[in-house]
């Protein structure tokens, strides 16, 4: 389905769902200390549903989903999409939310283009079979001057209203737990060289010197072997003066098998560097990720994720307590439009967040303000 109509789709669906209004507000349970966030599907924001009343009511953060990633903004050299983005920063201007921005430098939804020579001759096929010829590739001077521009030119759009920014996302690879190249489907490190990472947040840096800037991934609070390879690269970048501000744990996690003390050690171990931590795109998914069973919604099921989201806050909470942790970002508003609705398992459904499709608060809602 095309996204368009996809989110066409979320809309007419989500009519009549009503948010309960009399409940305490996450945002002023947390006030003072965590700054709870959510990212903002990218449906119209400028029609009311559900999930923008749950926004506006529970969390002081937000970054989109999907609008400002550079495929849906950086359309070729010197040429921006801006429609959608500025909807979202109206939104968030509108609602006096603080604003994430979410990505400049990352291997997925990437725009082909800027790895080409020629931008107008990108082959698709032949980019996603990582089948570019060399001769065909972007010199390292080019790639150089079209992300100095992106970051550049983003910037300038909207700084003042972006706290932090993901300047890079995903970089370590989950097989060689070192930078990835182009087997790990990255073409980054290949055509703009090994630097690039430190390149993009000093270009970050220049451009908005005020934000946070920060180096997201996932399954760091997972794999050791990659918790400890993106420990010794931030260690490098810093040891070289790399203005890197703090590292975001991405944060899609199971009621099943992951585990909160290495979570908690995870955290303290980036916070140990210097930097902040942030949880960026946290869900709770029902499902280990091998687990291909039907999802079931039983009082069981959620009494258990209410139970570990509970101890997931109190470890967050007493990082925070630490000067460790700031900001625990949800990957999403509520279970209506979760991507964990099709993913691993297209179409089984998913049930991740602190809101239900109803748009009820979920137990988990309620276990995690019980002791605040
Ligand atoms: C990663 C990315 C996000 C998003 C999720 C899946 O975590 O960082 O931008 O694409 O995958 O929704």
């Amino acid at each position: 389905m095309e996204r368009k109509e996809m989110f066409e789709k979320f809309l007419t669906g989500m009519q009549g769902i009503e948010i309960e209004k009399d409940i305490p507000s996450l945002r002023e349970v947390f006030k003072g200390s965590l700054n709870i966030g959510t990212s903002v599907p990218g449906y119209d924001l400028t029609k009311p549903n559900f999930e923008t009343e749950l926004i506006k009511k529970h969390f002081n953060t937000v970054v989109a989903e999907n609008c400002c990633k550079m495929m849906n903004v950086y359309k070729g050299p010197g040429e921006y999409f801006w429609d959608e983005a500025d909807m979202f920063f109206d939104f968030a201007k509108e609602n006096n939310l603080r604003a994430r921005w979410h990505n400049f430098v990352w291997h997925g939804q990437c725009a082909p283009w800027i790895f080409y020579k020629d931008a107008s001759k990108v082959n698709m096929k032949d980019f996603f079979e990582n089948k570019v010829l060399a001769e065909d590739l972007a010199s390292s001077e080019q790639i150089d001057k079209r992300v100095k521009d992106w970051i550049q030119s983003v910037c300038d759009r909207y700084r003042g209203q972006i706290v932090s920014y993901d300047v890079v996302n995903e970089v370590i690879s989950d097989k060689k737990f070192a930078l990835r190249t182009r087997e790990d489907h990255s073409y980054w490190q290949d055509v703009m060289g090994p630097d690039y990472v430190e390149k993009a947040f000093h270009w970050a840096h220049e451009a908005d010197p005020n934000a946070e800037l920060v180096i997201n991934d996932y399954n760091l609070e997972t794999i050791s072997e990659k918790r400890q390879a993106e420990y010794d690269f931030v260690k490098n970048l810093l040891s070289k003066k790399v203005p890197v501000s703090a590292v975001g744990l991405q944060g899609h996690i199971n009621m099943r098998s992951s585990n909160i003390d290495f979570i908690e050690e995870t955290i303290e171990k980036y916070a140990s560097l210097g930097v902040k931590v942030l949880v960026t795109e946290l869900d709770v998914s029902f499902f280990d990720h091998e687990d291909k069973s039907p999802l079931i919604l039983s009082e069981e099921n959620l009494k258990k994720q209410a139970d570990f989201y509970y101890e997931l806050f109190e470890c967050f909470k007493r990082q925070n307590k630490k000067g460790n942790l700031s900001d625990v970002i949800l990957w999403g508003v509520s279970d209506y439009t979760t991507w964990k609705n099709h993913f691993p398992v297209p179409g089984r459904g998913d049930a991740p967040l602190l809101f239900g499709k109803d748009g009820k608060a979920k137990p988990a809602f309620w276990k995690i303000i019980e002791n605040v």
